[in-house]
């Protein structure tokens, strides 16, 4: 299979359990709403891929990438409201605030966050006893992404650190956090996923770790990147964001030339871990998609 049937296959199998979740009327509606509008599923399809990459089948880490995509649905709804970037416009269509109101998508996004934990626990039920340690390790990893050190610190520190306190190091520590931890979190539920079912190779968790960390810097300068000079339409999203806040991203700091160069340089770190990792099977595949991602272009 080539690239892009690779990713439209892993795709497939999280839209379709993402699609049974959330049916009722009311609240579940608001949720549905953001969480099936059409996100590029990065995070979990680099879940499902490094469960392969470790020798294990896609399925036995699909409820833990989906765990990772509710999470992050809920930071979009929330870093959409009034009170944060205040945006109208997400995944291609208006966002949830402006659909159900500020209360209704602030608990669709709370609602959201209990599920995802709620979907990895539900998933340890078919796990075997002597396996269940990579459910709690799963659930480990998720809460310390998420929160207080780390997508929520980032998000606190982008929204209260004044502008004239951001240099590069600043920046670097926020988008490591508010976005690369997810990321982060993404490709090592992958290997937890595997270890779910068998056990996995020595350093997988350590190259990963590594790739993550690579990919979710390049990710969120690229997003500053294309903040300037995408189009809503190509992005599905408000652009010019940053500015209307008067906030200091990589673009201010480096510009445009500076912020590819960034890109580049993390992609090519994250290429060299993978290179270095045990991994067999889906290596071409996640190293394609470092860098697919940096140019947004997957
Ligand atoms: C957008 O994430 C927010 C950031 C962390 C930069 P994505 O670009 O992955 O958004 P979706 O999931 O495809 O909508
Ligand atoms: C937000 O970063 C990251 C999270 C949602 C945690 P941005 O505010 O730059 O994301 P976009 O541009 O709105 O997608
Ligand atoms: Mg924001
Ligand atoms: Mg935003
Ligand atoms: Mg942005």
């Amino acid at each position: 299979m080539d690239y892009a049937h690779e990713y439209a296959a892993a795709k497939a199998l999280v839209e379709e359990r993402l699609n049974g979740l959330f049916r009722e009327k009311g609240l579940e509606e608001a949720m549905r709403y953001s969480l099936l509008a059409g996100g590029k599923r990065v995070r979990p399809v680099l879940a499902l891929k490094f469960c392969q990459a470790c020798g294990a089948p896609m399925e036995a880490a699909l409820d833990f990438a989906c765990a990772v995509e509710l999470i992050h649905t809920y930071s979009l709804i929330h870093d959409d409201l009034p009170g944060m970037d205040n945006d109208d416009f997400r995944r291609g269509r208006p966002t949830n605030h402006r659909v159900f109101g500020e209360s209704t998508a602030i608990i669709a996004g709370d609602a959201l966050q209990s599920a995802a934990f709620g979907l990895i626990a539900e998933a340890g039920r078919n796990v075997a006893p002597g396996r269940l340690g990579a459910v709690t390790e799963a659930v480990r990893v998720l809460a310390e992404a998420a929160g207080e050190r780390g997508m929520c610190l980032g998000q606190f520190r982008d929204t209260t650190v004044p502008e004239s306190e951001r240099n590069e190091a600043v920046l670097t520590d926020i988008n490591r956090r508010k976005t690369g931890a997810l990321i982060k979190a993404a490709c090592l539920l992958g290997i937890l996923g595997a270890k779910t079912v068998k056990d996995v190779p020595e350093g997988a968790w350590e190259a990963a770790e590594e790739y993550a960390e690579n990919v979710g810097l390049a990710f969120q300068i690229e997003d500053d990147l294309l903040d300037v000079i995408s189009t809503r339409e190509a992005l599905g999203k408000d652009i010019g964001s940053d500015s209307a806040l008067g906030k200091v991203t990589y673009m201010t700091l480096l510009g445009e030339e500076g912020c590819r160069r960034e890109i580049e340089k993390c992609t090519l770190r994250a290429v060299e871990a993978l290179e270095k990792g045990p991994f067999s099977g889906e290596k071409a595949f996640l190293i394609e998609l470092s860098s697919k991602l940096a140019q947004r272009n997957y």
